[in-house]
C-alpha cells in the first residue's frame, strides 16, 4: 500500500476538498480535550479549522503531543476532510498525522489569552494582536476596501500616479506638519496629501488618482486621528464641485456593495449590523454649510456661522441621515487656501465634506481647485505660504489652465466605519497616534 499523499491546502479552500487527504499549515488557535480525545483548532491566516485527534488512532507520542501543546505552537497537520455541519466554518480534520514546528513555551507562554486584556495591553502586543479573530477581520474588510477602491478608479479611466512623501510645502496647512531633516541642512516635510501633485499630474493625464501614506502632526487624541494615514486621491481636469461629488458618491456606495458581498464572514464576527451597510444607497442627502450650521444650532450645538464643525456637530448633524451627508460650500476663511470661491458668494468656498452615518464623521474632504493665476498668487500671500516651495504649483496655472476638482478619502476612517468600530487605531496594522509610535 504506498503512503498518503497529503495536498497542502489553506483552511479557506476546504469546500473543496471535501473527503480528501490534506495538509494545513498554521498555528495553534484553541484546544479542547477530554480524555482520549483532542480538538485543535488550527487558524492558518484564512481561516480556522477544528480538527479532532483521536488517541486510539495516533501513535501514542503524538496524541500526547497533541493533547498538550500550546496556544500559537506553529504546526502542520495532516488528516481527511470532513463535512460537519455543526463545525463552525462547516468542516472538520481528522488527523492523521502531525508535525509540531514550534512548540511555545510553559515559561514563557503566549501572552494574550482568551481573558478580557486592557486596550492598553493589547496596544503594546499589536504585533501578536492582530493574530486574533477581530483584528484579522477588521484588516481583512481595509484589504477589501484597499482592492475596491483601486478597481473603482482604475476601471473609471483614472490613471495612478504616486506623489512623494518628502515635500517642500504644506498643503493643509502650515501647523499640522512633520519636518524631516534633509541632506545639507535642508528641511522637508512629510506630505499630508499628495493633491499639490495630482494637480500636476492630472494635467498630463485627464483623470488620476494617488493613494498612499499622509502625514499630520495633529495634537488631537481623538478616536478619529491618526498621524499617520492612507489616504486615495482621485483629482480630474475639467471638473466642478457637482462632479467630486457625483464620483465619491459612486466611489462610496461601489466601496460599500464590495465589503458587502465579499466579507460576510468578517462582517459577522464583528458582529456588524448589516441593514445599515445596505441602506448606503445612492443619492445621498446634500446640503449647504449654511443649513448645516442652523440645523446644529437647533440640535442645540453652540456652532456659529464662520466656525468648523466639531467632531461633535459631525456626529449630531448625521443623525438625521442613514446614509452619509454631504456638506457644502464651507466659509472660504476656515479653508485651505487652495479652494476655488464660489462665483456668486465669494466668502464660500466650492468644497464638500462627506460626513458617514453612525457618528464615523468626515470621511471625504474636497472640492474645486482655484484656476486663476492671479487668485492663487494672492490666496499664497494671505496665507502666508513661501512663494518658492510654490512657484511649481503655481506654473500650472500659467499653462493651459482649467477648472479642477478631486478630493481625498481617509481609509482608516472608511474601514472604521465599515467595520462599526469604535477607534481608528484598530483600522491600521501599526497605528501611530499622538502617544504611539510602537510596536
Ligand atoms: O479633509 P482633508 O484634510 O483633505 C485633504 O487632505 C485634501 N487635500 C484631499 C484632496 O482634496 N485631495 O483630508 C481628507 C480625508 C478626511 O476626510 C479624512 O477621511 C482623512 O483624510 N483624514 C484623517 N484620517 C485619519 N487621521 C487623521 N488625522 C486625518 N485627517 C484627515
Ligand atoms: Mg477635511
Amino acid at each position: 500500500m504506498s503512503e498518503p499523499v497529503y495536498q497542502r491546502i489553506r483552511i479557506a479552500e476546504a469546500g473543496s476538498y471535501d473527503g480528501r487527504q490534506v495538509e494545513i499549515a498554521g498555528w495553534l488557535y484553541n484546544l479542547r480535550k477530554s480524555g482520549k480525545i483532542c480538538f485543535p483548532q488550527v487558524r492558518d491566516g484564512s481561516g480556522i479549522l477544528q480538527c479532532v485527534a483521536v488517541k486510539s488512532a495516533l501513535p501514542e507520542e503524538l496524541f500526547e503531543s497533541l493533547k498538550h501543546l500550546t496556544q500559537e505552537s506553529s504546526l502542520i497537520i495532516r488528516g481527511k476532510l470532513r463535512a460537519e455541519p455543526r463545525a463552525p466554518g462547516g468542516f472538520e480534520l481528522d488527523v492523521e498525522d502531525a508535525t509540531v514546528v514550534q512548540r511555545v513555551s510553559e515559561e514563557h507562554p503566549y501572552p494574550i489569552t482568551p481573558k478580557d486584556h486592557g486596550i492598553e495591553f493589547l496596544m503594546d502586543h499589536r504585533h501578536l494582536w492582530l493574530r486574533s479573530r477581530r483584528q484579522h477581520a477588521v484588516l481583512s474588510i481595509r484589504h477589501e476596501v484597499i482592492r475596491a477602491v483601486r478597481d473603482y478608479f482604475d476601471t473609471h479611466g483614472f490613471t495612478l500616479v504616486d506623489t512623494p512623501i518628502f515635500t517642500p510645502a504644506a498643503c493643509e496647512g502650515t501647523t499640522t506638519l512633520f519636518g524631516v531633516n534633509y541632506f545639507d541642512d535642508e528641511k522637508v516635510f512629510l506630505t499630508q496629501s499628495g493633491q499639490l501633485y495630482n494637480e500636476a499630474t492630472v494635467m498630463a493625464f485627464g483623470k488620476v488618482y494617488t493613494f498612499g501614506p499622509t502625514f499630520r502632526a495633529e495634537k488631537s487624541k481623538t478616536r478619529r486621528h491618526l498621524t499617520e494615514f492612507w489616504m486615495v486621491e482621485p483629482e480630474m481636469a475639467y471638473a466642478t464641485l457637482d462632479d467630486v461629488k457625483r464620483v465619491a458618491e459612486e466611489m462610496i456606495c461601489f466601496c460599500v456593495d464590495r465589503v458587502l458581498a465579499n466579507r460576510r464572514e468578517e462582517l459577522s464576527v464583528l458582529e456588524r449590523d448589516l441593514t445599515k451597510l445596505q441602506a448606503i444607497q445612492p443619492p445621498f442627502p446634500r446640503i449647504s454649510y449654511d443649513e448645516a450650521v442652523l440645523a446644529l444650532q437647533k440640535k442645540g450645538s453652540e456652532i456659529q456661522w464662520g466656525g468648523d464643525l466639531g467632531g461633535a456637530d459631525e456626529t449630531l448633524l448625521s443623525e438625521d441621515y442613514d446614509r452619509p451627508v454631504m456638506v457644502d460650500r464651507y466659509p472660504t476663511a476656515i479653508k485651505a487656501f487652495y479652494f476655488e470661491p464660489a462665483p456668486d458668494r465669494p466668502e464660500v468656498a466650492l468644497g464638500v465634506d462627506i460626513l458617514a452615518p453612525e457618528g464615523y464623521g468626515e470621511i471625504i474632504g474636497g472640492g474645486q481647485r482655484i484656476h486663476d493665476l492671479d487668485l492663487l498668487l494672492q490666496r499664497l500671500e494671505e496665507h502666508h505660504l513661501p512663494r518658492e516651495a510654490f512657484d511649481w504649483y503655481v506654473d500650472l496655472r500659467r499653462f493651459g489652465s482649467v477648472p479642477h476638482a478631486g478630493f481625498g478619502m481617509g481609509i482608516e476612517r472608511f474601514v472604521t466605519w465599515m467595520c462599526g468600530i469604535d477607534h481608528l487605531r484598530e483600522a491600521i496594522a501599526f497605528p501611530r497616534m499622538l502617544y504611539r509610535t510602537r510596536p
